[in-house]
């Protein structure tokens, strides 16, 4: 690993790091280096990746924490923070995709749901984070996940498409906010990936075959093309990037 993508002594919180993408990050970040503290709602799932991490002989610790709840999010950063002395990297990873509906049918109760978790989540994680990082004058680098759907839309996800387009634009809100306390802050935006939540909305081979077609790779998104890009906006080699979402789309924005 270059030396740019060390992380040793650092800390990193990874929400969602029970999923596909979120055990992805959690490891690769740990093998750079970092203690890792895995969020999850789920516990079984932050298990698993907290099990990952250290079977391969590196840190992990367990938050099991429902991140549309800031009080408990106030607290979450505040143990990490008592625990490990700082925090220097967060990695605002959880999500839902909600109900496949056109926007006519789409159900009240589930917009806020989607709403709550993929934006509000956000917010919450953001605002202590920020505190958090700038409290001793050190800094740190945020990156919060996106999607293509920041930039695009497409059919039956509205609620979707418009909590990610609001997490862009927090992103660079919180980027030009805190950029003078020497916090980055960026968004990733990955394309489709067999994982978590996506995997089980479109379970049919030939859609996915058909998606893997729309990415000028001729492939869809593996989790490990999204800890990459995150590893390298949580780095010192990034040091002049904030407030940007990089796309990690295999092209699919561009054909
Ligand atoms: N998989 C894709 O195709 C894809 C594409 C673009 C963006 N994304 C984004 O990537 C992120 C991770 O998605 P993934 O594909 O790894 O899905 P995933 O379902 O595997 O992971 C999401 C994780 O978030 C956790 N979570 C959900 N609600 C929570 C809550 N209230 N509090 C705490 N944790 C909660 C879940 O338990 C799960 O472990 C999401 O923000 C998603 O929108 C995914």
């Amino acid at each position: 690993m270059p030396e740019q993508l060390e992380f040793a002594g650092q800390t990193a919180l990874v929400t969602g790091g029970g999923g596909g993408f979120g055990r992805a990050i959690s490891t690769t970040l740990a093998a750079g280096g970092a203690h890792i503290c895995v969020v999850d709602i789920n516990a079984d799932a932050a298990s698993a990746t907290a099990k990952a991490v250290t079977d391969a002989g590196w840190s992990a610790s367990i938050h099991v924490c429902d991140l549309t709840d800031a009080e408990a999010v106030q607290q979450l950063i505040g143990d990490v923070v008592a625990a490990h002395g700082r925090l220097d990297i967060a990695v605002n990873n959880a999500g839902i995709g909600g109900a496949m509906v056109p926007l006519g049918e789409y159900p009240v109760e589930t917009w806020h749901r989607v709403l709550d978790i993929n934006l509000s989540s956000v917010f919450y994680c953001l605002r202590a984070e920020l505190v958090a990082m700038s409290a001793d004058g050190k800094g740190g680098s945020i990156i919060n996940t996106a999607s293509i759907m920041a930039e695009v839309a497409m059919p039956t996800i509205g609620p979707y498409v418009a909590t990610k387009h609001a997490v862009n634009g927090l992103t660079k809100a919180a980027a030009v906010e805190y950029g003078p306390h020497g916090i980055r802050v960026n968004a990733v935006a990955p394309s489709f990936s067999r994982v978590g939540f996506t995997a089980e909305s479109i379970t049919d081979d030939s859609a996915w075959d058909a998606m893997a077609g729309q990415h000028a790779l001729g492939r869809s998104a593996n989790p490990q093309d999204i800890a990459g890009a995150v590893a390298w906006l949580a780095s010192d080699a990034s040091g002049f990037v904030t407030g940007d979402l990089i796309k990690v789309d295999g092209g699919f924005t561009a054909v």
